[in-house]
């Protein structure tokens, strides 16, 4: 898969690690295409570096793994751009309101099938998804069809389960998902290295 990854840094990197390996063509999208350290990265990973316009062009999936303070200013430029695409919105909003930029995306970015996925956990959980001999679910949710398939490949190459809490609709329930993981790892003191499970058994 051809994925732009927007935001090289913790996220955008953690994630890039994984699709690399798991043999994604990985493009990143970032402000400064000189920065030593994106460079690094990508010569490591084989993956390429671009403008975020570049980028966005360049990917069937486009992933924002960038602060959330950047997100409305970055989908109002570059909205148009992402029609047709699968995006990935990863970046939370902290104290704006929603988590999500949704709303952003329907405003400028409508033509785009847009997902919400990677924000509930820290990414430490990201780096390393097993505990025990369990693999970690990751709640998202977006449109249902081929776009879900995708998100879902991506999600189990960053070895994750994927479990799917339904359309974008359900949005603020996967933001729920991120506050719980908050609640526990700082407000409980039970740390970083934290993820969920969904158990079922036949009835
Ligand atoms: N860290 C986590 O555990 C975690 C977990 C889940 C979700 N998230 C979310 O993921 C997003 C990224 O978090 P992070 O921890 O990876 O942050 P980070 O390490 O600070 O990386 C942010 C990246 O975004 C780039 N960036 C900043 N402003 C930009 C803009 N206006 N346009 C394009 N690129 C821009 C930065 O590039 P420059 O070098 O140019 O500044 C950097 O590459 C955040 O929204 C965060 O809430 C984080």
């Amino acid at each position: 898969m051809k994925i732009a990854v927007l935001g090289a840094k913790i996220i955008g990197g953690a994630l890039a690690r994984k699709w690399a390996r798991a043999g994604h063509d990985v493009m990143f999208g970032v402000r400064n295409i000189d920065n030593p350290e994106t460079q690094a990265l990508a010569q490591e990973l084989a993956a390429s570096v671009a403008t975020v316009a570049e980028a966005i062009a360049f990917g069937e999936v486009v992933v924002f793994a960038i602060p959330g303070s950047a997100m409305t200013e970055t989908i109002a430029a570059h909205g148009l751009a992402l029609h047709g695409k699968i995006v990935i919105d990863a970046a939370n909003r902290i104290s704006d309101g929603a988590m999500n930029s949704a709303a952003d995306f329907a405003a400028h970015a409508p033509g785009a099938q847009i997902y919400r996925a990677f924000n509930s956990l820290g990414w430490e959980n990201f780096e390393n998804p097993i505990f025990g001999n369990l693999e970690a679910d990751l709640f998202y949710c977006g449109p249902a069809g081929a776009g879900r398939d995708k998100v879902e490949e991506l999600i189990r190459a960053v070895g994750l389960r994927p479990m799917c809490v339904g359309d974008l609709r359900q949005v603020g329930l996967v933001d729920a998902i991120g506050s719980l993981w908050f609640a526990l790892a700082f407000g409980q003191d039970m740390g970083r290295h934290l993820a969920f499970k969904v158990l079922t058994r036949p009835s």
